[in-house]
């Protein structure tokens, strides 16, 4: 498996904010949790990949929106927010080495923080970022490769993954008061803590779930179901309006 990534700009202390205010963000400490997390990954056996440092973008070390990567393909995305959208060019290139690539294309937007991949379907957040347009494309781009579309609402968040991810073959943890459950029916459904709202964002890396340090509560919650739960410290980045999944986009190999 590898992992793309991207180093932390400095100016990620200009970067957009949705629904947080901002605060300052200690760019230090933030390269530092990246570094951390990006050993982590390495950990869990991905091979590290660094897209080249964007240090004009200030969003840009959040490279998972700018891919969706299926086994046969990978999607360019066209950002919702303007300035994100330089970012898409440098992906392309790294990705071109894997799969073939699409591309949205105007006046489509799409995220791929709001693409949620379970098997054969892709669970996709109608967002202030990814429109009908940019979802309606990403769905006839998918379909010859066998995947279907399910698009879901959000409210109060940026992602459909700041609400939800996915944390085993079956098993969603998610934060209801940002997404309707009722698209995930059929799958178990782990609910975050009450005081934890933005717990619902982890990446599984094969059987691993790599989790926030931020919310013990869930975290312990993960630990009682029986799942294996890697613990990173992220903080610093999620005042970019970030979370563990925005940081990578991994690519299995065959
Ligand atoms: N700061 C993350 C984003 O707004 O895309």
């Amino acid at each position: 498996m590898i992992a793309l990534t991207r180093d932390v700009p400095p100016s990620i202390v200009e970067c957009e904010l949705t629904h947080r205010s901002r605060c300052p963000i200690d760019v230090d400490r933030a390269i530092a949790q990246h570094e951390s997390y990006q050993a982590t990954l390495a950990s869990l056996g991905c091979t590290i990949l660094r897209l080249p440092a964007a240090p004009h973008l200030p969003d840009s070390v959040f490279v998972e929106d700018t891919a969706v990567v299926l086994p046969d393909i990978a999607i360019i995305t066209r950002p919702g927010a303007e300035s994100r959208r330089p970012e898409t060019a440098s992906m392309a290139e790294a990705l071109s080495a894997y799969r073939p690539l699409a591309f949205v294309e105007a006046p489509g937007t799409l995220d791929g923080g709001d693409v949620l991949r379970i098997g054969s379907r892709l669970f996709v957040g109608r967002s202030l970022r990814s429109n009908t347009e940019g979802i309606r494309q990403l769905a006839a781009l998918v379909a010859p490769h066998y995947f279907d579309i399910i698009t879901v609402d959000l409210t109060g968040c940026l992602h459909l993954k700041s609400a939800v991810t996915q944390v085993g073959d079956d098993t969603l943890l998610i934060n209801r008061a940002w997404v309707d459950a009722s698209p995930f029916d059929g799958m178990a459904l782990i609910d975050v803590e009450a005081d934890e709202s933005g717990a619902a964002n982890a990446l599984l890396v094969g059987e691993t779930v790599v989790f926030p340090a931020a919310y013990p509560r869930t975290r312990l919650l993960l630990e009682e179901y029986g799942f294996d739960v890697r613990i990173v410290e992220a903080d610093e980045l999620e005042k970019a309006e970030a979370g563990v999944t925005c940081c990578s986009v991994l690519v299995t190999q065959a």
